[in-house]
């Protein structure tokens, strides 16, 4: 399959090209589009063979559920059953935005979606591509982060391009992302919400939508295992190592111990500042900046991570940063990458 790319404004989406993806998804095709978050690899989510071809393209294990884009409101009704109070309060606080809500789902959504469950996730995202792609489809799009499993979300169309390049019909170029991580997931099906994947949306904004902190069994942080986390996730090929921060002299001294420790091994070493520049650092195969503010690195953070891997880094040093906020989600998803990746 050729792979076409549309190039598109963010803000102004031409109807056109619009038009032309909808026909794709229609005829059960895959189209990846921008999302406020990460590029999304889309399916009309009501087709459970254009569904299946998702999983095939991404490589994504069948047991790990997608996340349905809806553009109106009205569109939650075909989809999930009576929503809580709670839920309905998530929705008028947050959406459009990088909040998927886990709902109980009606019948008519196809298993591939839900992976066989009773559930399904849905987000109304705010990008105007986005939104556009999902009116002119006339249908609900099922949309995964448009990379291959396990791999860090493509935050670009040539993220997505890298991965998927070959294995589906069309990616709509708007740009870079604005946020550059995944929307947080929150399971309100149930008595309590449980939160299931930090994101876009902090745990601290949804404490105070809510007026009660998250309690998940057994757990301090409040957070929960979603379904897709035992799988691999976020990593790029190198190896990621957080490093924690205490002062800068320490950090130095102690990157520079690491780097000799991994020179020895042979291995290229790659370092990822966070949030100071300016600060004297040792030396390294490759450094790069992710960025000054938690909101700059969060945009930036797949980005840097794909792009050590095109330098050939074998080993990623990465500074710790502080947990709260968006800082919390970014080193989520560090952790994750240094958790599941595969190393070299
Ligand atoms: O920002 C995002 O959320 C992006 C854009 C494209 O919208 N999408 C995204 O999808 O990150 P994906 O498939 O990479 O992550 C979806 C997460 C997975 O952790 C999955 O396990 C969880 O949502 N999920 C999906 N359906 C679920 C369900 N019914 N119950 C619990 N978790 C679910
Ligand atoms: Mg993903």
């Amino acid at each position: 399959m050729k792979t076409k790319i549309i190039k598109i404004s963010p803000d102004h989406p031409d109807a056109q090209a619009i038009a032309h993806a909808a026909i794709v998804i229609k005829n059960g095709g895959l189209v990846a589009f921008p999302t406020e978050t990460v590029y999304g690899l889309g399916a009309n989510a009501l087709n459970d063979q254009a569904v299946r071809n998702i999983f095939l393209a991404k490589e994504r294990p069948a047991d790990n559920p997608l996340i349905v884009h809806i553009a109106d409101l009205a569109d939650l009704s075909i989809l999930a059953r009576s929503i809580s109070p709670l839920g309905q309060k998530l929705i008028r606080t947050f959406w459009p935005g990088p909040l998927t809500l886990v709902l109980r789902k009606k019948r008519i959504v196809p298993d591939a979606v839900t992976a066989g469950g009773e559930t399904i996730a849905i987000r109304m995202p705010d990008h105007p591509v986005a939104l556009a792609l999902i009116a002119a489809s006339g249908v609900p799009i099922a949309a995964p982060s448009a990379n291959s499993s396990g791999k860090p979300s493509a935050t670009s169309a040539q993220d997505v391009f890298q991965d998927l390049d070959g294995r589906i019909d069309l990616i709509l170029d708007a740009g870079r992302t604005q946020i550059g991580m995944e929307s947080t997931v929150v399971d309100v099906s149930g008595k309590q919400p449980i939160l299931l994947r930090q994101g876009g949306i902090t745990k601290e904004q949804l404490e105070e939508a809510m007026g009660t902190p998250f309690n998940a069994p057994g757990n301090s942080t409040g957070i929960a295992r979603s379904p897709g986390m035992k799988h691999r996730h976020y990593a790029p090929h190198a190896k990621v190592v957080i490093v924690h921060y205490e002062t800068p002299k320490k950090m130095a001294d102690k990157m520079q111990e690491m780097i000799l420790h991994f020179r020895r091994q042979g291995k290229r070493v790659g370092i990822l500042a966070m949030l100071r520049k300016t600060q004297k650092r040792p030396s390294a195969d490759v450094t790069l900046f992710a960025g000054a503010t938690p909101a700059h690195i969060g945009r930036n953070l797949f980005r840097c991570l794909r792009l050590m891997d095109a330098r050939g880094a074998d080993i990623i040093l990465v500074e710790g940063i502080p947990e709260h906020e968006l800082g919390a989600v970014i080193m989520d998803r560090l952790r994750k990458a240094a958790e599941t990746g595969r190393g070299k």
